[in-house]
């Protein structure tokens, strides 16, 4: 009945992976739909702690196929590995399919995402170093290698050599490191083709036919709408749109189909990497946040930035990914908070600005104008219903919905599967 697009609401890490795990229980497929492993969707359920970076989030279940789609770029010998890890824990991956038109993270996309970031220098944008840029530049410029190529070794061959020649050119004679070779590259994908074959295959025709039997879909974004390289804090996003138009997208789908949009936001901001963010708190309450929620990155393990909730960012991400829902996680981490601030708007010079600016130069310089809320002292965490949550929580909840002009139907308080207030029913 139901086709879903999940998509990030802030910078990233905004807990996709717990809500896609919750929600995968009544569905039928779910697809990764943007992003590489520079994503990490941590899930937490009966089988342990896992950081996700390419299978979708919807692996534990197994009514469920889960497809890596076409605008997925897939580092394979993270994927490999990533696969082996789950079925050390036991979980059966053999409904996991890969778009035959997903493109490769070559080991020269790698490395040139470090050189690049080192020739940036003070204006590094703090990427992943997973190669994300290159790879996707590289699709645009009609130079990528795709998963499918992995299938012939005769064209998987052709087209290594073709690129590679330019890549050495470009890694030797501009950043004047060693070239890479052939013969390693090639045999090392020869041997990821072999193992990966089985699961290489066109994917959108078996997304088409759950669409057409009225089977639940889920489409799992990766990274945030504030990351988007249209709408985002550009040049500091990163190089595929996680917004939820990228979802249909990345599953050969069309927007008809979508019935729909959750937006996950985190009960405050977070982001990692450089770039502006209004409402980061260099102080205590901003290392209280990231200590109480280990709000550290699943990819990278660096430190995130954290800060209060931006509801003029959250507006406009509503917006631009037309949002029918808000998931809310983390509630529980303003537990024993005495108050508790919103950003409402921006002050930039003497204007005051509610809606986000395009201009990263002007949001450099916006000062946040802040709403104050009182908190709640109790635990939250064993809570189940939403009528049960302390005035505080339930004040600010209906805040942020006034805010972002949309409801939130489900909010998390704590990490488990089960620590989940579900105000609404997805499927229905
Ligand atoms: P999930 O799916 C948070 C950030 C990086 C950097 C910028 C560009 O876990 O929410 P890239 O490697 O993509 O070229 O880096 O984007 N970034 C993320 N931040 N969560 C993510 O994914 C991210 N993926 C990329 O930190 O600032
Ligand atoms: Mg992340």
């Amino acid at each position: 009945m139901a086709i879903i697009v999940i998509v990030g609401g802030q910078w990233g890490d905004e807990g996709k992976g717990r809500i896609i795990d919750l929600l995968a229980e009544k569905a039928k497929v779910v697809a990764r739909f943007s992003g590489g492993d520079n994503a990490g969707h941590t899930v937490i359920n009966p089988y342990g702690e896992f950081r996700l970076h390419l299978v979708p989030s919807g692996i534990f279940y197994p009514q469920v196929t889960c497809i890596i789609g076409s605008n997925v770029a897939i580092n394979p010998a993270v994927l490999l590995e990533e696969m082996d890890d789950l079925e050390n824990h036991g979980v059966d991956i053999s409904r996991l399919f890969i778009s035959d038109r997903a493109h490769l993270i070559m080991p020269y996309h790698t490395l040139l995402d470090g050189l690049e970031e080192e020739r940036r220098g003070k204006g590094a944008i703090g990427t992943t170093l997973r190669g994300i840029g290159p790879v996707f530049a590289d699709k645009v410029a009609r130079l990528g290698i795709r998963a499918g190529d992995l299938l012939d070794k005769g064209v998987l061959l052709n087209r290594l050599k073709s690129v590679l020649e330019l890549k050495n050119t470009i890694l030797t004679k501009v950043y004047q490191v060693s070239p890479l070779s052939l013969e390693e590259i090639y045999q090392q994908h020869c041997h990821y083709g072999e193992q990966l074959a089985p699961l290489i295959r066109e994917t959108s025709s078996l997304i088409g036919e759950a669409a057409t039997k009225g089977e639940p879909v889920l489409l799992e974004g990766a990274q945030g709408a504030l990351l988007d390289p249209d709408f985002g804090t550009y040049p500091y996003v990163t190089s595929s749109s996680p917004l939820a138009a990228a979802g249909c997208i990345g599953a050969g789908l069309g927007p008809r189909q979508i019935d729909r949009v959750v937006g996950i936001f985190k009960t405050y901001n977070t982001r990692v990497g450089a770039g502006p963010m209004p409402t980061e708190l260099k102080d205590e309450i901003g290392d209280l946040i990231r200590n109480r929620a280990h709000e550290y990155g699943a990819t990278t393990g660096r430190p995130r930035r954290c800060g209060w909730f931006d509801a003029v960012a959250g507006r406009f991400s509503v917006q631009i990914n037309g949002l029918s829902d808000i998931a809310l996680t983390h509630l529980d981490i303003y537990d024993g908070f005495p108050s508790i601030k919103i950003c409402t708007a921006y002050k930039f010079n003497d204007e005051v600005l509610t809606s986000f600016p395009s201009d990263i130069a002007i949001l450099e310089k916006c000062q946040p104008v802040y709403e104050e809320l009182d908190g709640w002292q109790e635990s939250i965490s064993g809570i189940r219903n939403f009528e049960k949550l302390p005035t505080g929580a339930r004040n600010y909840m209906s805040q942020l919905e006034d805010l972002l002009s949309c409801p939130i139907s489900l909010v998390s308080v704590g990490p488990d599967r089960r620590q989940i207030i579900l105000v609404k029913d997805f499927f229905s």
